[in-house]
């Protein structure tokens, strides 16, 4: 590959005409104050993979907040700035963002075999990156529009599949590249270059790791978990010992790693139907990466990864809830009583924990109830509500939650399914409850064994 190309054409099937304006008008604004702008990172490599991405980083050679404000303006945009890291963040009125950094030279300590010649604050800039894929940068200035600067071997290692760091001590200066190189090699089906490998092992066995903080990690393992290769990664993560150096806990056995695989399935199904509301993924794969820990052990995790108080408590709450739930569900199991039973059982719990105790099921018709739960019960109204009930007379108070109860359960389960059965059932469920009835009132319809 040219280490000039330009890939001016290629932009023009991949991008929306609007982003090329957009980005042609960056080099024209940079040009004006002096300055080159360059795009860079995951938005160049992922033109020459036909990856849809509008993330959009630049990079100026110059005073990049001064750059922000003058696109910004240009456009009506907003910008936020970071004057300690040279940065800005500028939001068009169209929702699209620019992330801009000023391209900085005093980084590093430049290799002395090298021909200072070739020194320019944009390769510096590139050379401080994670890997050679990223290191690519796109000449937006006019006349040279759409010329590659490719100077670390980037277009080879693209069409080879390769994940490459660009110098040895890349892992040490971050380790959390380590989870970055897994999370691309999965997702664009690359593979990880043999020297690289090689520095990762080095980096595993140095404990590079422990010296990282819980939130990076935290923040980088999100990622994966939000990667549609998601079991690949960790299993890739899980072979370089990467997993149980974050910390030993996080191990994948047989168990766990089935129901992860199951929890990407129903976790597609979830999405699929576009049913709501939203899943937290990161919840929801962290349940199965800990499945079977004890109590203490999920803390000790859940510290590492720098969970909140607030986190860790509601995680261990569901926990706990997830417990509960599935003690009903094995009663139903044995019983096979009725779906209110169901409905009753997964009620109490976060959409995650649902997705969760139905890929942790082996039954296909625990399966099936709880598909059912999900699509139809759990959104299913009750044709009365209570206001109904107060006109029957019933004051507020506990008896109010357990009529209601006890009509959603006929009407789940087929013995109050229109207005005026659900109607007469509350009259004489509130009958039932008169002095003397203790408010412990059984419904006239008694469950239908299934
Ligand atoms: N980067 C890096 N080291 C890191 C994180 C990021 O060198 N630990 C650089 C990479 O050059 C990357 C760029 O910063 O391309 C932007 O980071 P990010 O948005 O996280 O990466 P993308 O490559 O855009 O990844 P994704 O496709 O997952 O958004």
């Amino acid at each position: 590959p040219k280490r000039d190309r330009n890939i001016r054409s290629v932009m023009r099937t991949r991008l929306p005409g609007s982003i090329i304006a957009l980005l042609e008008q960056a080099g024209l604004l940079a040009k004006e104050l002096g300055y080159k702008v360059y795009a860079v990172g995951g938005f160049v490599r992922d033109i020459l993979l036909a990856r849809p991405n509008l993330d959009i980083d630049l990079v100026v050679e110059g005073d990049g907040i001064r750059f922000a404000h003058a696109l910004s303006q240009a456009r009506q945009g907003r910008v936020k700035e970071h004057q300690k890291f040279k940065t800005a963040v500028v939001v068009f009125p169209d929702g699209q963002r620019i992330d801009v950094a000023t391209a900085r030279l005093e980084y590093y300590e430049y290799p002395t075999a090298l021909p200072t010649v070739e020194l320019s604050s944009i390769k510096m800039d590139l050379y401080r990156r994670d890997f050679s894929i990223n290191a690519l940068a796109l000449n937006l200035s006019p006349g040279h529009f759409g010329q590659l600067m490719d100077f670390f071997g980037s277009q080879r290692d693209i069409k080879e599949k390769t994940i490459r760091v660009l110098h040895s001590l890349s892992f040490v200066e971050d380790p959390t590249r380590i989870l970055r190189a897994v999370r691309f090699e999965q997702r664009f089906n690359f593979r990880i270059d043999g020297q690289t490998l090689r520095l990762i092992k080095n980096a595993v066995q140095l404990n590079l790791f422990s010296r990282l903080s819980g939130a990076r990690i935290a923040h980088e393992l999100q990622l994966i978990l939000d990667e549609e290769n998601v079991l690949e990664c960790l299993s890739r993560l899980q072979d370089l010992k990467l997993l149980a150096a974050i910390h030993p806990q996080l191990h994948l056995d047989a168990d766990r790693t089935r129901v992860l695989m199951e929890l990407r399935k129903v976790h597609d199904w979830y999405r699929l139907l576009y049913l709501e509301p939203p899943v937290n993924t990161w919840k929801l794969y962290m349940l199965g990466l800990t499945m079977g820990a004890e109590r203490d052990s999920l803390e000790l995790v859940c510290r590492r990864l720098r969970f909140s108080d607030r986190e860790l408590r509601e995680f261990l709450a569901l926990r706990d809830l997830l417990g509960e739930s599935l003690a009903r569900l094995m009663t139903w199991a044995e019983t096979q009583s009725s779906m209110s039973d169901i409905y009753f059982a997964l009620d109490p719990l976060p959409v995650e924990g649902v997705l969760f105790l139905m890929a942790r099921s082996r039954r296909e018709i625990m399966r099936k109830n709880i598909s059912q739960y999900l699509t139809r019960l759990r959104t299913q109204e009750l044709l009365i509500d209570g206001s109904d009930l107060k006109i029957m007379g019933l004051k507020n108070g506990p008896n109010f939650a357990r009529v209601l109860r006890k009509v959603r359960a006929a009407a789940i389960d087929g013995a109050a399914v229109t207005r005026d059965k659900q109607v007469e059932l509350a009259k004489s469920l509130i009958r039932g409850l008169e002095p003397g009835g203790s408010g412990t009132a059984e419904p006239q319809t008694a469950k239908k064994p299934r």
